[in-house]
């Protein structure tokens, strides 16, 4: 019996510490969910394509773009996100590497504009650079060095390059929200018939054992549980549990 009451609280600890980390999740913010590694930073989270998922090594920017799936290429308008992705990519790079930057060149305004059309007030230009004039506009591109930071003008088509970054944006955490998670909701829920359905299995091979042959129980004279001792261990238990994880 002892050590039924051991496995049952075990796994209460778990799961009060497995919710505790998902709302510890949602807290630093939302990132997509498609299980690949983002990692927030601003009001952005950012993907690097690396490891498994970097099976070609080299992309076109429309190749990179695909490798996104949907999300954008990495928008960097702040010196903040420039020091960011220099400092992030060595955790996934060995190597400099040649960021794709989401840039095109507008022949229209004769400027380079970010694919969300906003203007691009933050440059990062490579000292002693060459505005490539032998690129035609229309093919013009721009990486980001990953050791320097340091952007470079490429071609979109002939140049393929071994950097790419996602960028989604971070959906605010909204505490204290009246509706929260509805996985939130559903683990509380299932949590609950769950530590219900394994204390009534083990309230009933207890009480069969102990009162024999007799299917139903008498309560008088077998209590489920010795009540306070159980909980205490329940405590231990958690805080246990909670230390070691
Ligand atoms: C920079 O770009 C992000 C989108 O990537 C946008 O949310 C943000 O407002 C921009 N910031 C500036 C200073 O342009
Ligand atoms: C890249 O091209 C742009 C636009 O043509 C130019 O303004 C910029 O100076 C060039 N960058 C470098 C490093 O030469």
């Amino acid at each position: 019996m002892e050590s039924r009451v051991r496995n049952i609280c075990s796994f209460l600890g778990l799961l009060v510490i497995l919710l505790r980390h998902s709302v510890e999740a949602q807290a630093n913010g939302d990132c997509p969910a498609d299980g690949r590694t983002w990692v927030p930073f601003g009001q952005s989270c950012y993907h690097f394509v690396h490891g498994e998922e970097d099976v070609a090594k080299r992309y076109t920017i429309e190749e990179a773009k695909n490798m996104c799936r949907g999300f954008a290429l990495l928008i960097v308008n702040t010196t903040s996100v420039n020091n960011f992705v220099v400092q992030y990519s060595p955790e996934v790079w060995k190597n400099n590497v040649n960021i794709w930057l989401g840039l095109y060149y507008d022949t229209d305004d004769d400027q380079y504009k970010w694919f969300d059309d906003s203007v691009v007030s933050f440059k990062n230009w490579v000292e002693g650079g060459s505005p490539d004039w032998d690129i035609p506009l229309m093919d013009k591109c721009v990486v980001l060095h990953s050791t320097t930071g340091k952007w470079e003008n490429v071609s979109c088509t002939k140049d393929t390059e071994n950097g790419v970054v996602c960028e989604a944006a971070q959906k605010p955490v909204v505490i204290g929200k009246k509706n929260g998670s509805p996985l939130l909701s559903a683990l509380v829920i299932l949590s609950v018939i769950a530590i219900l359905g394994v204390s009534a299995v083990v309230w009933f091979f207890h009480q069969r054992s102990n009162s024999g042959t007799a299917l139903l129980p008498s309560f008088e004279y077998h209590p489920p549980f010795r009540a306070p001792s159980a909980d205490q261990t329940c405590l231990v238990e958690a805080e246990e549990l909670e230390e070691t994880s």
